[in-house]
């Protein structure tokens, strides 16, 4: 032996009696031997925070449809993902696979906020996250540092162009950061159809799989997502390169993340396996629990005594300003007409309405803002005050609900719902005071003219109200976009300038819109609409491409209105 191997062989022991200590110790902190599988969490010790609560049926909701807050759910223990020494092949982050089933629950069909993802962290706490589009993740000071030791597999319904986001339905791969190193519309390739791409929806109500596979030696993570009923697919939806081992922490935990913005939606985990330096354990989909009963059945406690004061509170108040207005002087024994029995039975006559507030007397108005004059009457001051608080929330459900009726659910529902949805509402899922007016915009339109803020016309065409009416102001007829079932029973005048305030609201850049309490003063002729001319389309167009948002309208809404609207913009920029 030289001098050389007597100085190792005390060394090789040393580092021996160190690994065999290390073993003992990492056994402890990481009590499972890397591997777990979740069928159902009935009875599971995960750690949750903020919305997170498993349901008695064992399904782990992340939200339960409550606005801007988030929601954690950990596995309890922290996984070793590295070995210390270097001699025992440390440094490198094992190779690891995940498994999970999810389920995203809202009630529209393509609207949901925000997102969720499965994550690996160095710490359970992520109290300083921001809701909304950082996904219970990172926040605006967070974003992007290297001390995050933060990998995520997002799975994102809400574009948000600040993050660069593809679109409203894609699986992101997050690094230290919400602006995902690669993302991929949602899909998988059908092995069973020459591995052709299938588009999957994330929020669609149906329970699907992700798979995540890491693998040390060619730091390629794959993600693979589908649909439960079919088996995993060959090929991955994405493969990313990125050494992990520059990222996460040597022992690290593993959970879900989800956070909401404004629209009602439930993210849903049903089942999950993991497995460290080995394939994720199957997840025997037939074992998992149900996802809850949809339908008008089941709406919660709360959805039960709110939708009825809500809608009943927003049909009040937009009755009592259109009508009060096309008829202001008049009694409502006159005012019986023919048109408004003809919209059935979901809508409050305007006697009920006079009833209620014994004539609109100004002791029963309880204030006004949100949709306009909001009167007691029918309902207790004490959940009135509840329901004026939700009315902007509410109000949009409301509006879909009232849809139900006399609309043929399989074609033109989402559609008639969309009519009263913002372009920017729909793009970023934040509901504002100017998401309000364009809604109330669209009702301004609909009632005037009595029809619907979307109609299919021949050969399956959208026809958007809004174009219908700025056609006839073009034209010069403005009055005949006004419904003829009123037979010529109202002030023109009047009438005109609901359209023009209708349209005014119900333009696509936010900003062009008057806030609700000018619609107020127009309406109630305190203020003069300024003068809106359908012409100067050069100019318009200039305005209309100035404005970023504008964009992402024509992509999202590519009907024959946004064209339209550019005119329009430029009578209103003037008058503004
Ligand atoms: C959702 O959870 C939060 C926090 O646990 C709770 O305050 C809220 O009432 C819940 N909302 C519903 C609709 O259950
Ligand atoms: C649940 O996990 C916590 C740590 O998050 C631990 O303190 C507790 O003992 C665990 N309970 C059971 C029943 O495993
Ligand atoms: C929802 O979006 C998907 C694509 O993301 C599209 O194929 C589908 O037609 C949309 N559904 C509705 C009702 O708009
Ligand atoms: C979590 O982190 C925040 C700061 O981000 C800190 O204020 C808080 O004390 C921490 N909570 C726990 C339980 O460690
Ligand atoms: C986010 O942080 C940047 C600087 O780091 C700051 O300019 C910006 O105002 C912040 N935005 C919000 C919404 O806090
Ligand atoms: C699938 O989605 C992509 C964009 O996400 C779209 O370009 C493509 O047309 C869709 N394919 C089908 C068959 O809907
Ligand atoms: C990722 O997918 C590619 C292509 O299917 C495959 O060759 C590779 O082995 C996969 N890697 C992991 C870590 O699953
Ligand atoms: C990954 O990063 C670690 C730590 O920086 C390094 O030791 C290792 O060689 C890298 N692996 C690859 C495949 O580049």
């Amino acid at each position: 032996m030289n001098n050389t191997s007597l100085l190792l062989l005390p060394l090789l022991l040393l580092l021996l009696g160190l690994n065999n200590n290390l073993e003992t110790s990492s056994a402890a902190d990481a009590a499972t031997d890397g591997q777990f599988v979740y069928t159902g969490f009935a009875g599971s010790n995960l750690t949750l925070d903020g919305l997170a609560t498993v349901t008695p049926a064992g399904l782990l909701q992340l939200t339960n449809g409550t606005g801007g807050l988030k929601a954690h759910a950990f596995h309890p223990d922290p996984l070793r993902f590295r070995d210390l020494l270097v001699a025992a092949g440390g440094s490198n982050v094992h190779s690891f696979s995940v498994s999970f089933v999810f389920a995203i629950l809202s009630i529209y069909p393509n609207l949901s906020s925000h997102g969720m993802a499965f994550f690996v962290s160095s710490s359970k706490n992520l109290s300083a996250a921001a809701p909304r589009g950082y996904l219970g993740l990172f926040s605006n000071e967070s974003d992007g540092d290297v001390t995050n030791h933060l990998f995520a597999v997002e799975l994102d319904t809400i574009q948000n162009t600040d993050f660069l986001d593809i679109n409203n339905n894609h699986v992101g791969v997050d690094i230290n950061s919400i602006r995902s190193v690669k993302s991929y519309p949602t899909g998988y390739y059908d092995d069973g159809d020459n591995g052709n791409l299938k588009n999957l929806t994330l929020n669609s109500h149906k329970p699907m799989q992700v798979w995540i596979d890491y693998d040390q030696e060619t730091t390629r993570i794959n993600i693979t997502v589908a649909p439960i009923e079919i088996s995993r697919p060959k090929r991955p939806l994405g493969s990313v390169i990125f050494n992990l081992s520059t990222v996460l922490t040597d022992s690290a935990y593993v959970g879900f993340s989800s956070s909401t913005g404004d629209i009602d939606s439930q993210y849903y985990v049903l089942g999950w396996s993991f497995g460290m330096n080995r394939a994720a354990p199957t997840i025997d989909i037939s074992k998992l629990p149900k996802l809850p009963r949809e339908g008008p059945k089941s709406p919660s406690k709360v959805m039960e005594i709110t939708l009825p004061i809500a809608t009943a509170l927003f049909v009040l108040a937009v009755g009592v300003i259109i009508l009060h207005l096309l008829r202001r002087r008049s009694r409502y024994a006159e005012l019986r007409e023919d048109w408004e029995v003809e919209f059935g039975p979901h809508r409050f006559s305007y006697k009920d309405l006079f009833d209620a507030t014994q004539g609109f007397k100004k002791k029963h108005l309880l204030g006004s803002g949100g949709f306009g004059s909001v009167y007691s009457g029918v309902l207790k001051p004490s959940k009135m005050e509840v329901a004026v608080k939700r009315i902007s929330h509410e109000s949009k459900q409301g509006l879909a609900k009232l849809y139900d009726h006399g609309v043929d659910p399989q074609t033109t529902h989402v559609v008639g719902t969309m009519g009263y949805l913002a372009p920017e509402l729909a793009r970023t899922g934040k509901a504002s005071p100017l998401t309000d007016v364009f809604a109330f915009g669209a009702f301004l339109l609909e009632v005037t003219c009595g029809r619907r803020p979307v109609e299919h016309s021949r050969k399956d065409n959208r026809v958007m109200l809004v174009d219908w009416v700025l056609e006839h102001w073009h034209k010069g007829l403005l009055t005949k976009a006004i419904d003829t079932r009123l037979q010529g029973e109202f002030d023109a005048d009047e009438a005109c300038l609901v359209l023009k305030l209708g349209l005014l609201c119900s333009h696509p850049v936010p900003q062009a819109r008057p806030s609700m309490r000018q619609a107020m003063q127009y309406l109630d002729g305190d203020m003069k609409l300024p003068e809106l001319m359908p012409a100067n389309l050069s100019f318009g167009m200039q305005a209309m491409m100035s404005n970023e948002g504008f964009d992402s309208y024509v992509i999202s809404y590519p009907s024959s209105s946004t064209v339209s609207h550019g005119t329009f913009v430029s009578g209103l920029s003037g008058g503004r």
